[in-house]
């Protein structure tokens, strides 16, 4: 029928934008999908061989679908013209940038959805569905609903459905093809089954909540932050396991194996990082002060404290078991090899990493740094560890590395801060020899054996597991 939709258009051809279009062009033939960017470097990429985002199965896609229902297009404005329904997917940076660790609540930056929607606005000439794909702010729907009524062509309707995604970096296809929900608010039911319809292409009705714009918004928003609370909870207890002589792996399988609390997401490690889930509970804690609940706000303020505690917690355990003793200070001539630097194995990304906070203060502490990551660059490395020094330290005797091996060669301590399981087969009988002595092993993700590392000779300390007091 004429209300199925047959063109869509999508503004913001980034991480989310991309990968969202490529698979809804692959489940529906009949509908043509124009993604388009302000950005003409992003849109000549998507043409290319090489796309602007890596995820496994995402380069076949696109080029299965490019150019036969997915076009990647500048014309932003012809786009809107020939759209039914425009999904908005472009970036909502939090107000006030922390470079590393945010303390506070921040509105996020609404700037580029405005832009869209004065944008929409202006060239429509036929009613459109505007669906904000993006994480916006609570609120943020009925604010772009009104700023389309306010700039609209006279006789254009517009209708606007928030449709929050939840991929994750590194299984974004997978997650687009297999949704555990999708949620689409509003409070026109027409327009909410007409996205519906796309949908329901591959993901089961059941799985397709339809709801109002206020719960869809704050939906997202407490999925991140109930998912980065479960990582502060269970490093919370991982701190009592050192102290106690507890197991943290065994005890997070022992809580995990709970129906009602499950299993997943409960890994001790370093902290939290990525580019979702600081900004979502910045904009959740400014969300609640902003409407006179302090103790909420303190509630969901505690979540990023533990995670920057857990940190500081790691880099004293290395202070108290690995500086000198001799009278010099801290780590001052102490070599440290830091095995893994994105925010999560299996991803280059480095958004909120807390690599970026171990190495900082390591090197405040006085510390030399060779820095390993199999996926992140090494210009990367150093912008992500300058913006994160600050001033009050320098960069200058930080060594990126091509591999572990070279990173270990003359390292007093090995630090490990991302959970990359290739750290799990380096021959460590050979690093050890490559190494200072006493050597020092510091696990902050819990992935290496630890019982072999000490028989080896190693002395070995892992997040949430007894303190063994170094020899
Ligand atoms: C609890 C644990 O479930 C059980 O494993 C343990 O051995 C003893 O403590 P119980 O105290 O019987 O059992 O009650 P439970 O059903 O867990 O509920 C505890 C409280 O939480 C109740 O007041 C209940 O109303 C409340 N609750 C529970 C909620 O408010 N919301 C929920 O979603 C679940
Ligand atoms: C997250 C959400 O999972 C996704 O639904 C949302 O759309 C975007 O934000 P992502 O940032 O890609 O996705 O990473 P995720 O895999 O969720 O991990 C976030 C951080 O938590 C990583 O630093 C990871 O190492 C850490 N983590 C995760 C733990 O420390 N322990 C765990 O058990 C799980
Ligand atoms: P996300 O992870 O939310 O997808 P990205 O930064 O990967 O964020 O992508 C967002 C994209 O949106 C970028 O390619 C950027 O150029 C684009 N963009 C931002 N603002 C606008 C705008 N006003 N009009 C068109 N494109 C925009």
């Amino acid at each position: 029928s004429a209300d199925r939709i047959t063109n869509i258009c999508c503004i913001g051809a980034g991480y989310v934008g991309g990968p969202t279009c490529a698979v809804i062009a692959a489940k529906c033939p009949e509908i043509r999908i124009t993604v388009v960017d302000r950005d003409p470097a992003r849109i000549s990429a998507w043409n290319s061989d090489t796309l602007p985002v890596y995820e496994p199965g995402l380069d076949a896609l696109v080029k299965r679908q490019r150019n036969i229902n997915l076009v990647f297009s500048t014309d932003i404005d012809r786009a809107i013209d020939e759209a039914q329904l425009i999904f908005i997917a472009v970036n909502t940076p939090p107000m006030h940038h922390h470079t590393h660790v945010s303390s506070l609540g921040a509105k996020p930056d609404l700037s580029a959805v405005s832009d869209c929607a004065r944008r929409i606005a202006r060239v429509s000439l036929t009613d459109k569905i505007v669906v904000a794909k993006s994480t916006v702010p609570c609120g943020a729907c009925a604010t772009i609903a009104q700023m389309l009524r306010d700039n609209a062509q006279s006789g254009v309707r517009f209708s606007v459905l928030s449709n929050p995604e939840f991929l994750s970096e590194g299984t974004a296809v997978r997650d687009l093809l297999h949704p555990d929900r999708i949620l689409i608010g509003g409070d026109d039911m027409v327009a909410q089954d007409r996205l519906k319809a796309v949908y329901m292409h591959w993901v089961p009705e059941p799985n397709i909540l339809t709801m109002n714009m206020w719960s869809s918004e704050l939906a997202k928003l407490a999925s991140n932050a109930m998912l980065a609370q479960r990582v502060s909870s269970i490093n919370s207890i991982s701190a009592i396991c050192e102290a106690v002589g507890a197991n943290i792996s065994e005890v997070a399988a022992g809580c995990g194996s709970d129906s009602r609390i499950g299993s997943k997401f409960l890994r001790p490690s370093l902290g939290f990082g990525g580019s979702c889930f600081h900004k979502d509970i910045a904009s959740l804690i400014w969300l609640s002060e902003s409407l006179g609940l302090p103790e909420v706000a303190e509630y969901w303020h505690q979540v990023l404290a533990l995670n920057r505690f857990q940190i500081r917690r790691f880099v004293a355990r290395i202070l108290a078991d690995a500086s000198r003793g001799d009278g010099s200070s801290g780590l001052q001539g102490r070599r440290v090899a830091c095995l893994g630097f994105a925010f999560k194995e299996g991803t280059g990304d480095t958004r909120n990493t807390p690599a970026a906070d171990v190495c900082c203060e390591l090197l405040r502490n006085g510390a030399t740094l060779s820095v390993y990551d199999p996926k992140v660059s090494r210009h990367h490395i150093v912008d992500r560890l300058a913006a994160a020094a600050g001033t009050d330290c320098s960069v200058d005797s930080v060594t990126v590395c091509a591999d572990a091996y070279s990173a270990i060669a003359g390292s007093d301590i090995v630090v490990v801060l991302t959970a990359w399981s290739e750290f799990r087969v380096i021959d460590w009988e050979q690093a050890l020899k490559l190494m200072a002595k006493p050597a020092y092993v510091f696990d902050g993700q819990i992935v290496l054996d630890h019982d072999r590392l000490r028989q080896l000779g190693f002395n070995v300390f892992s997040i949430g597991h007894t303190h063994v007091t170094a020899q």
